[in-house]
């Protein structure tokens, strides 16, 4: 908690550490404006008991396509696409229940920290419960879209299956370019419609029924580029992408 404290670019005077997490939405229900019902689910008691080992993989299985990563797949790919070793700090964006998070600490070491932020205390709860205290992990609740970091803080950031049901995805891929380091690397699992265009019409309208944003092919790439990242790195499957990219 301390080495999380260090990175904040305004530390709380007195921090609000009673739950196991760094908290610094105190009451408030949730960040930034709603978005819909797949991200008011994720502040629901139930969902964070089933989420690692049913919901995520059921849902990402469905998303990615049969020739998509699995979890494992996805764990090794995140921590590919961000170059993550021995004593780096990474940002786990958006973290749930911890899943990335704790895999990027094993990776990160003693010497380094792996920083889960999410807004769900539900989803928090469940992420300090199954994080053994002495590993290089700690938690931050807090709005995924303008994380409280100093600028240029990390080497790494990660956000996998939630920047489109953030209510303002572009200034959240700011906010990752803001903190990270010259050089550091991004990684993103995100939504991709599909080119055709009947299939289109089909992502869209579940999009709007989940309250999940659909992002075309190409529109996360420029962002990124716009942005100042360079070697960005798409590959589909499914209606997902999985993007990795250096900041320059
Ligand atoms: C589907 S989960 C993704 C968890 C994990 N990254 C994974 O890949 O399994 C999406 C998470 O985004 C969080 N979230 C949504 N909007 C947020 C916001 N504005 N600020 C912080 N967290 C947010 C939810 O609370 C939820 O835990």
């Amino acid at each position: 908690m301390t080495k999380l404290l260090t990175l904040l670019a305004e530390p709380p005077v007195d921090p609000d550490i009673a739950h196991g997490y760094l908290n610094l939405l105190g009451e408030a229900e949730q960040a930034g404006p709603p978005t819909g019902i797949t991200q008011r689910l994720m502040r629901t008691g139930m969902l964070p008991t089933v989420y690692e080992r049913w919901w995520r993989p059921a849902l990402g299985r469905i998303a990615k396509g049969p020739t998509g990563p699995s979890m494992a797949g996805e764990h090794a790919l995140a921590v590919r696409l961000l170059g993550l070793g021995p004593g780096d700090t990474v940002l786990d964006v958006a973290c749930g229940t911890g899943g990335f998070t704790r895999h990027f600490g094993g990776v990160v070491g003693a010497d380094g920290l792996a920083v889960g932020l999410d807004a769900s205390s539900p989803m928090l709860a469940k992420a300090v419960a199954a994080t053994p205290v002495d590993s290089p992990v700690a938690y931050l609740r807090a709005d995924a879209v303008r994380p409280p970091l100093r600028d240029g803080s990390v080497d790494a950031v990660c956000c996998f299956a939630a920047l489109h049901m953030f209510a303002e995805p572009a200034a959240a891929l700011s906010s990752f370019a803001r903190v990270l380091r010259p050089g550091g690397r991004l990684a993103l699992l995100t939504t991709a419609r599909h080119a055709w265009q009947p299939a289109r019409t089909v992502d869209t309208a579940l999009g709007v029924a989940s309250g999940q944003r659909m992002f075309d092919r190409g529109e996360i790439a420029n962002l990124l580029t716009e942005r100042g990242f360079t070697a960005v790195d798409v590959r589909f499957a499914g209606v997902t992408q999985f993007v990795g990219a250096t900041l320059a």
